[in-house]
């Protein structure tokens, strides 16, 4: 297991880099449309940070939504022109929303009041923003955000109901106290949600039809109902690799150990703590898995004994007993259904290319994903990762420092590259 006080690899400081910031809609453009609602003032701090994905962020308002929040503040965010009646663009050559409309990868409506919704619903186009919005035929997401009495309102369900028959994507709004004081389902979602949903949104779901199995976290292995051993891993890494697989269309199944991560949307959970428990669930879920990714740092030995009540100190000298858990992803490579693809991860604090080949070598798996935890730049609680890639027949492709969601878009890649030599 990981040491808290290991020591960077000697000469490898100079592998010290500033991992680029992390911009996977690069290239493509956003209409961010904003409508009349008190949530208007979110959408300025979303179009920055939907900006720093590395997308060009149009933002389109609607009158009522300029009473909320002022348009120079959009155009300074976005650093664009702002857009907000069909007749009045300052400079346009051309019809301002067929251009706009031809243009863009994702119309975000955020917030989206009721009233939008319901012209929406009816292909009703009577200013720039519905327009352009009938206009569009890319991926569509609507964010609602209002009053709880007016989102469970009958009318207004059977619209929502009816924007994704016809296609368009919907963020449920979340349960808390909303602008306007009341409490219930109404509250535009956190930002972490939303990303999510531009990114699922503008991927292309290239692993559609495919159940995805992840492990991720530390294990705790008990000593008494107290104490335990665990590990330095955050689970930051594992739930990347959930996260990507999610964007692309896969079905996921996360089995986590305690990990202080949000929830990632869209994905089913299965915590776990023990070695042991991990081994018993990812026994049952791995059947039907056409991929499985062992992430999770397991426990490599547990108690011998779990004592059933604290131990007390009055010994002068404690020794614990130690006993080794399974190795999970030898028994799963051992017990491989059909032509599962099977990816585990490891952590080293030294020889990291020649541990990562010999693990690969006794474990079996089809890739093995290296990592030196020895750097103060990569690996536990940071963002960031620099990993080697071995494949089975010890090849090793060794990528840069990169953030984890891209080091899980490169390692998805390859996976996919052996998807694709099974069905060839
Ligand atoms: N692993 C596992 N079950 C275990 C221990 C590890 O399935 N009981 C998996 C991990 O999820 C990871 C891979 O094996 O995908 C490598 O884990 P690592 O801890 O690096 O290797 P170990 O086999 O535990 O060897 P060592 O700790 O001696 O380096």
């Amino acid at each position: 297991m990981p040491n808290d006080n290991v020591k960077p690899i000697p000469g490898s400081e100079i592998l010290s880099e500033e991992a680029p910031p992390y911009t996977p809609l690069e290239g493509k453009t956003v209409l961010l449309g904003i409508t009349g609602g008190i949530a208007a003032y979110k959408a300025a701090d979303y179009s920055k940070k939907i900006r720093a994905l590395g997308t060009r962020v149009i933002p389109v308002m609607t009158k009522h939504a300029t009473e909320f929040v002022s348009p120079i503040t959009f155009a300074a965010l976005t650093g664009e022109k702002m857009y907000t009646d069909l007749f009045c663009v300052e400079g346009a050559e051309t019809i301002p929303h067929i251009e706009l409309a031809r243009s863009a990868d994702l119309f975000l409506v955020l917030p989206a009041t009721a009233n939008i919704i319901a012209k929406a619903a009816n292909g009703l186009a009577d200013d720039f923003l519905s327009t352009l919005l009938l206009a569009f035929s890319g991926p569509v997401l609507f964010s609602p955000s209002m009053n709880p009495a007016m989102y469970a309102h009958p009318a207004t369900q059977a619209n929502i109901e009816r924007l994704k028959t016809l296609g368009y994507r919907v963020i449920e709004p979340e349960i808390g106290e909303t602008a306007c004081g009341d409490q219930g389902k109404g509250r535009l979602p956190e930002w972490s949600v939303v990303r999510e949903a531009i990114l699922k949104a503008t991927t292309p779901q290239t692993l559609r039809g495919m159940n995805v199995l992840v492990s991720a976290g530390p294990t705790r292995e008990y000593l008494d109902p107290v104490r335990y051993i665990s590990n330095r891993s955050s689970g930051v890494m594992g739930y990347a690799m959930a996260m990507v697989a999610f964007r692309r269309g896969a079905r996921v199944t996360l089995v986590s150990g305690p990990a202080s991560i949000p929830h990632p949307p869209g994905i089913e959970i299965c915590p776990v703590e023990t070695a042991g428990e991990m081994e018993d669930i990812i026994g049952k879920l791995s059947q039907d898995a056409h991929v499985i990714i062992m992430t999770a740092a397991v426990a490599d030995y547990t108690p011998a004994v779990r004592a059933d009540r604290k131990i007390k100190k009055n010994t002068p000298e404690l020794r614990l007993d130690l006993v080794r858990t399974n190795d999970i992803l030898s028994q799963l490579v051992k017990s491989r259904k059909g032509r599962q693809i099977i990816v585990g991860f490891c952590a080293e604090t030294q020889d990291l290319k020649a541990q990562a080949i010999k693990k690969i070598r006794l474990k079996g798996a089809d890739l093995l994903i290296a990592n030196d935890v020895s750097q103060p730049d990569a690996g536990f609680d940071v963002p960031n990762n620099r990993v080697l890639i071995v494949s089975a027949d010890g090849d090793v492709e060794a990528l840069p420092l990169l953030h984890k969601e891209e080091v899980g878009e490169r390692v998805w890649d390859r996976i996919q590259d052996l998807l694709l030599q099974d069905t060839c």
